[in-house]
């Protein structure tokens, strides 16, 4: 008589299940090294703990405007200004609780019950699940090398053939194959969805970690694309949940309603740490560069060792390797790669249903030395 929701029955993050059975490996003592989740291995910024920690000491934490705290709102529009020579109007800024609240507020605002929105394929899992359990459709189009793992306005074009599609979202750089699209690539799609009365959802959260191409904000094609990004990766604040979206006009006053409505505001406390963690980019810098040794490391030593196959990787902290010399069951090579070794690596099919049986992907987020240890635990694997 008592049954979950049918829109309830999603599946689940295979990364965090794998972090749980790694975690259990670690409790029985095993040396396991974590190159599962997305996760900055670095603390936030010096300045956003000392924010925060004057915030606990001296301040009543309460709600705040659904839309953010001015200070960070005003921060975040300087950032724009400075970083991609770009005028957001404060008011079309608005603070949430990390990128995934960003999804679902967009979602809610921009769409009806039963609209066909376009993701795609390899891709982030939550964005698929999402859509499902709010009575959306997930359109999921599968790319590849041809368009070096990018959506083209013609993938659109033949998706609109089945129906009409009323969003679209991309992530660049993307996970998990850390691939970046072009200026002109982003601008194609962005125009398309403008001429087609589509909404662009641009998930930014990996910007920052660009390493071969210049990164470009939707914003600068289309005041009509919605921006989706967070403190989660560059400024390494993955627990504190926070981030922000840059909307269209018409859509800040619904997504103030429904923020007021679905968690009132994002936390006080992070939302005045995420402030200072703005003026901290001498700090995430380095912390960058230690990405880039990894990256360089991992680009060298993975062919070495046997994984010759691996996507671009132009932005991001992930390695998308092809793995099908070895197996064709990633979940399975997963599984035996952590229990033999004690790498924690994620199985492409949680991010790719087709053809993710061939690929693993491995976070480079963590310590250089853990990524060197790797290389030597993995080469005697695959020997
Ligand atoms: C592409 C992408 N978008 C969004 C998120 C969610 O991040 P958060 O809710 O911490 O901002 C992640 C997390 O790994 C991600 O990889």
């Amino acid at each position: 008589m008592f049954r979950p929701s049918t829109r309830s029955d999603v599946s689940p993050f295979i990364a965090m299940d794998v972090l749980a059975e790694a975690a259990k490996l670690e409790a029985e003592g095993r040396s396991i090294i974590h190159m599962e989740v997305g996760q900055p291995s670095a603390p936030a910024p010096k300045a956003a703990l000392q924010a925060a920690r004057t915030a606990l000491e001296h301040g009543r934490l309460g709600y705040t405007e659904a839309l953010g705290i001015r200070p960070l709102r005003t921060a975040l529009a300087q950032h724009y200004r400075r970083d991609y020579g770009v005028e957001v109007p404060e008011d079309r800024i608005t603070v949430t609780t990390g990128s995934s609240a960003g999804f679902n507020l967009a979602f809610l605002a921009a769409f009806d019950a039963g609209d066909r929105v376009v993701l795609t394929v390899p891709g982030y899992p939550a964005y698929r699940n999402i859509l499902k359990a709010l009575g959306l459709v997930p359109v999921e189009l599968a790319v590849g090398s041809e368009t070096r793992w990018c959506l083209t306005p013609e993938h659109l074009e033949e998706a609109q053939k089945d129906g009409p599609i009323k969003g679209v979202l991309v992530a660049s750089p993307a996970n998990p194959t850390g691939t970046m699209m072009t200026g002109d690539a982003l601008a194609d799609l962005v125009r398309y969805c403008d001429a087609h009365g589509i909404w662009f959802i641009s998930d930014e959260i990996y910007h920052g970690l660009d390493y071969a191409e210049d990164q470009k904000t939707a914003l600068e094609i289309s005041d009509n694309a919605i921006i989706i990004n967070s403190f989660s990766k560059y400024y390494c604040m993955t627990g504190w949940r926070i981030g922000w979206m840059i909307l269209p006009e018409q859509l800040v006053r619904p997504v103030e309603r429904l923020a007021q409505n679905l968690y009132i505001s994002a936390p006080e406390a992070s939302q005045i740490a995420a402030t200072a963690a703005l003026g901290s980019v001498q700090e995430l810098e380095a912390v960058k560069a230690g990405y880039v040794s990894n990256r360089t490391l991992l680009l060298d030593g993975l062919p070495k060792v046997g994984l010759d196959r691996l996507l671009p990787v132009d932005g991001a902290f992930y390695v998308y390797a092809d793995i099908s010399r070895y197996s064709s069951d990633s979940l399975d090579f997963a599984r035996k790669l952590l229990h033999q070794t004690g790498i924690a690596a994620t199985p492409g099919v949680d991010f790719d249903p087709l053809n993710g049986h061939a690929f693993l992907r491995f976070s480079f987020a963590g310590a250089h030395e853990h990524m060197k240890e790797a290389l030597v635990r993995l080469s005697d694997f695959l020997d």
